[in-house]
């Protein structure tokens, strides 16, 4: 069986973030058929076209680990009725040099989760709009808005709720299904 590799985005930078928490969880339940692997983003600087002639190290591996991978999954808190500034700044970097977008035909999905009752819903319509224009063939369903209460998620990312694990659980298999179709369609020799 093929196994896929997974680069998944914290949007979050907070040590206590629950999108982390939501992230372990993610990467717990995920099926064999997926490896799972953060691609960390706080160290790169705020993007500017002036960058694009010579990339520095720090966002050259950051592109790298994008290529590297299968398929993308952002895990990301809603701020501001938006995603926050660091993982936009990570995506502009992703996106650039003109020519060299690193999520062209890259399979991605979104899930998010807040302790507010859309659960992140305003943010992730901003993210498909911006992951739309990057060329990323994006997992329109299932949606995943996930309302945090207290203790759901363990630190260790074990989730304390039945139907939340049979909720996360089928998320992240309908995502294995959609990165295998998103592969067929575009090599369809293979
Ligand atoms: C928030 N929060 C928030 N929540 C929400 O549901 N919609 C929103 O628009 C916002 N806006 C917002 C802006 C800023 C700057 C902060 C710091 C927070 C609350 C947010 O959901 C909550 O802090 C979560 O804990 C954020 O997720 P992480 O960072 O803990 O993963």
């Amino acid at each position: 069986m093929t196994t896929y590799k997974v680069g998944y985005f914290v949007g979050s930078l907070a040590k206590e973030s629950i999108n982390r928490k939501l992230s372990k969880a993610l990467v717990n339940l995920a099926p064999p058929g997926l490896s799972m692997t953060e691609i960390p983003f706080k160290d790169l600087p705020l993007y500017s076209y002036d960058y694009d002639a010579d990339y520095p190290p720090v966002a050259r591996d950051f592109k790298q680990a994008i290529a590297d991978v299968d398929a993308l999954l952002f895990v990301t808190p809603e701020y501001n009725r938006s995603i926050p500034g660091g993982l936009k700044n990570a995506i502009d970097w992703a996106s650039r040099p003109w020519g060299q977008n690193s999520f062209t035909g890259k399979p991605s999905a979104i899930i998010g989760a807040s302790p507010g009752a859309i659960g992140t819903a305003l943010a992730q319509q901003s993210l498909r709009g911006v992951l739309c224009f990057c060329n990323s063939p994006l997992m329109n369903t299932i949606e995943a808005y996930i309302h945090f209460t207290p203790g759901m998620i363990t630190d260790d990312g074990q989730v304390t709720e039945d139907a939340t694990v049979k909720f996360l659980s089928n998320y992240m298999e309908e995502f294995h299904t959609f990165i295998v179709r998103v592969e067929k369609a575009l090599s369809p020799n293979d």
